[in-house]
């Protein structure tokens, strides 16, 4: 595996595989790597015939407030890990190759990006398509992928994507969770023993979802209401929101129907977490 630290390294590289005719599949992430990250790199490998994988905290995702300085990291793990899942390339630029000094230009989705996460976190969606559109630009992928654990994030790429006319498929990998249904997370590191237990609050309220709509129930309200219940009834959860939101568009729903995704974002002590699943789609294991 080839480590690529800076920009002009990447595009030369990427050049180089056009030119011999092989395609690329990009996976983003921030690095700290869980088996969510590996079954993304695993996916890609069957894609394209190339896979790069980008390691980069960006820094203008984060808010003012937020974990940037204490984000986990771990370099020579993470590029370890990425090699034994046959990655091509780890490109893990520094942070004044992607934003030196003068750069002044932010790639903004609209409307998508206010509602769910976007209204705790602002400019965090633009931070987020803003790295995206330069990794495509620097990366030149025909496939990126994304995982569903960040549900807006890959509807929000996707609108950026058919928007600027970029002729990347864009593929969105089901939610990877640990054996208890914790859905896996760099920042699950941050908890305790204790809020770990309380974060399988999350879960267990989505398959709660899951099992009502299984039964029959078609009302938004009436299932919000009943998933607040367990996730406050769970000790230590600050529930932010949990919203019944169609797919693309996120938009609130009011009836339950093929395309709704129940989204949930709380507070287990000092960490926040987000989980959500698309309830009329299949249930992967
Ligand atoms: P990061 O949190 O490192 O996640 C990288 C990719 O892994 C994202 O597409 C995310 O949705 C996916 N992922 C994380 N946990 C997952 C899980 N449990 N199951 C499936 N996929 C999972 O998301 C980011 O980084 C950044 O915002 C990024 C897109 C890289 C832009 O900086």
């Amino acid at each position: 595996m080839e480590i690529i630290r800076t920009p002009a390294a990447m595009t030369a590289w990427a050049n180089r595989m056009i030119a011999a005719g092989d395609a690329i599949v990009l996976v983003p992430t921030m690095g700290y790597f869980h088996a969510g990250h590996l079954c993304l790199m695993r996916r890609a490998k069957g894609l394209a015939k190339r896979v790069v994988v980008s390691l980069f905290v960006n820094p203008i995702q984060f808010g003012p407030q937020e974990d940037l300085s204490r984000y986990p990291r771990d370099f020579e793990r993470d590029a370890a890990l990425a090699d034994q899942e046959g990655v091509d390339v780890l490109f893990a630029p520094e942070a004044a190759a992607m934003y030196p000094e003068g750069s002044r230009t932010r790639v903004t989705v609209s409307g998508l990006t206010d509602g769910l996460c976007g209204r705790s976190r602002p400019g965090h969606f633009e931070g987020v398509t803003t790295v995206v559109a330069k990794l495509f630009h620097l990366v030149k992928p025909q496939v990126a992928i994304f995982g569903q654990k960040d549900f807006q994030q890959l509807a929000v790429i996707r609108r950026m994507t058919a928007d600027l006319n970029w002729d990347i498929e864009i593929v969105g990998h089901p939610i990877v969770r640990e054996a208890d249904g914790l859905a896996m997370s760099s920042r699950n590191v941050y908890l305790s023993a204790d809020e770990r237990q309380a974060a399988l609050g999350l879960s267990r309220a989505l398959r709660h979802a899951r099992q009502r709509v299984r039964e029959g129930l078609t009302d938004a309200a009436g299932l919000v209401r009943e998933v607040c219940e367990i996730l406050t009834s769970a000790t230590g959860v600050t529930v932010e929101y949990v919203e019944c939101v169609d797919e693309a568009s996120l938009l609130p729903c009011a009836r339950l129907a093929p395309g709704v995704v129940l989204a949930i974002a709380a507070r287990v002590g000092a960490t926040r977490l987000i989980d959500n699943d698309n309830l009329f789609a299949e249930e992967v294991q």
